[in-house]
């Protein structure tokens, strides 16, 4: 089949290359011309473990083009991975998804299905078609279908692999058959349903998720006063196969690109159908406190950073990622920056990203070593493998070993061994200095 990916971003790219891997011949589009050129040189733009192998082996299959015309006009599918950015009410702004309608209907000459992969709020595909019907001047059938994705950044190629399941949204046996054929040879579980659904899902499940970790995470903050212990009480939860052990791991809050603007998204819609979603409402809440609990911790030991050596390990919302979008790092880095500390940071990918935001206002540090070399405290926003794997002995080469970690990198038994002081989250702190 010949397809087209509307946007290279973390959904389009990764989509493009594992279809094509399944032997399809897929056309890219972006607007961005440096992006394409990088493409078409083999250079994968975005850090995604796996792949830049994968795209390297598919190569023959793939095309990278600015010419949205020529790629659009002979395509069977063409997907939409465009952003559909939070707006300041919380609403999702929708402006690239019809640009991109637009130019899908100037170019396509024959039947095609438009598949949308953008989170789009639940109605959107039923209005966008209307939008479609209106505007397509040409005697030919272009249908959507709503094709949300599941997959979550650093592990993206694995789960779009192995997806739990595709969801496909379709109005007709046109669109349906045509979207189920894309998928066949990956032999996954394929869920169809009407678009409205296939919306809700992606937003329900998303929003769930965030509920989850917002539930976890005040479960944790009650751990700490009445003396349990989150780790424990998150395993026996999740023993339950009801409630399942994912997504259960407590810490200073989730960010990213997704949650944070569907929790709002959600949210919003559901306002303005007067109908308000107030669990949503809750986990966003929730989180926003979260984001900064560290800090509010570490004002028990300081009560300011001011001129102080701040070790920092991680600055991306997750492992494995270089994205900051909503990453606790930013928030708790702006007070400290605020407060006048020295911040001595230390992260293996995003480090160049952060430096967007915080050019000159910390040092960045190309070892873990460097950043701890005689702090006075240490932050851990994120769980990275060279954090956990780190040997605890190294925390005493600062000046005060006092380690806040946002992530329960650490088993409490370990840490009791050392003189230091060791704050996570929903745990019992080790005082030992
Ligand atoms: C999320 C969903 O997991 C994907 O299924 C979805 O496709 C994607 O959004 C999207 O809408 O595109 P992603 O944002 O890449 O994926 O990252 P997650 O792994 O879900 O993590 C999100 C945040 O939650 C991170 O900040 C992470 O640290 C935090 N988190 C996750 C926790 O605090 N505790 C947990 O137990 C799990």
């Amino acid at each position: 089949m010949k397809i087209a990916v509307a946007g290279t971003g973390y959904v389009g790219l990764v989509t493009a290359v594992i279809l094509a891997n399944t032997g399809h011949h897929v056309t890219c589009v972006d607007i961005d011309e440096n992006k394409i050129k990088r493409l078409q040189a083999g250079d994968c733009v975005i850090y995604e473990p796996d792949l830049g192998e994968l795209m390297a082996d598919n190569m023959e299959r793939l095309t990278f083009s600015t010419d949205a015309y020529l790629a659009y006009q002979a395509a069977d599918v063409i997907f939409v991975a465009v952003g559909t950015p939070e707006k300041a009410d919380g609403s999702a702004n929708l402006k690239f998804v019809y640009n991109v309608i637009d130019e899908i209907l100037a170019a396509v000459d024959k039947d095609c299905v438009i598949a949308l992969k953008s989170t789009v709020p639940v109605g959107t595909n039923d209005k966008l078609q209307l939008y479609i019907d209106k505007n397509n001047q040409k005697d030919i059938h272009v249908e959507l279908a709503s094709n949300p994705e599941f997959l979550s950044q650093g592990t993206a190629v694995h789960d779009m692999l192995h997806a739990s399941r595709i969801v496909i949204g379709a109005e007709s046996d046109f669109a349906k058959n045509i979207m189920v054929k894309v998928y066949e040879t990956m032999d996954l579980p394929i869920l169809t349903t009407n678009r409205s659904s296939a919306e809700m899902i992606k937003y329900a499940s998303n929003d769930f998720l965030a509920l989850k970790i917002s539930y976890i995470n005040e479960i944790a903050n009650l751990c700490e006063i009445l003396g349990a212990d989150i780790e424990d009480v998150a395993q026996g939860m999740g023993m339950d196969p009801r409630i399942g052990g994912k997504f259960l791991k407590a810490g200073i809050g989730y960010g990213g690109s997704c949650f944070p603007k569907d929790t709002k998204a959600l949210h919003w819609l559901s306002n303005y159908h007067d109908n308000e979603i107030k669990t949503v409402k809750a986990a966003v809440e929730v989180n926003s406190n979260q984001k900064i609990k560290l800090i509010k911790k570490a004002r028990k030991y300081y009560d300011s950073f001011d001129g102080l050596k701040v070790a920092v390990l991680g600055l991306a919302f997750k492992p494995e990622t270089d994205d900051l979008r909503e990453a606790p790092s930013l928030d708790n880095i702006s007070i400290l920056v605020e407060d006048g500390a020295n911040i001595y940071a230390w992260d293996p990918v995003a480090a160049e990203n952060f430096k967007r935001f915080f050019p000159d206002e910390l040092t960045y540090c190309q070892t873990i070593e460097e950043a701890l070399e005689n702090a006075d405290i240490c932050f851990i926003f994120t769980e990275w493998k060279q954090v956990i794997e780190l040997d605890p002995k190294k925390f005493l080469a600062m000046k005060k070993p006092i380690v806040l970690d946002g992530r329960n990198c650490y088993d409490l038994n370990t840490m009791k061994q050392h003189e230091l002081v060791y704050d996570s989250i929903g745990r019992k702190s080790i005082v030992n200095l």
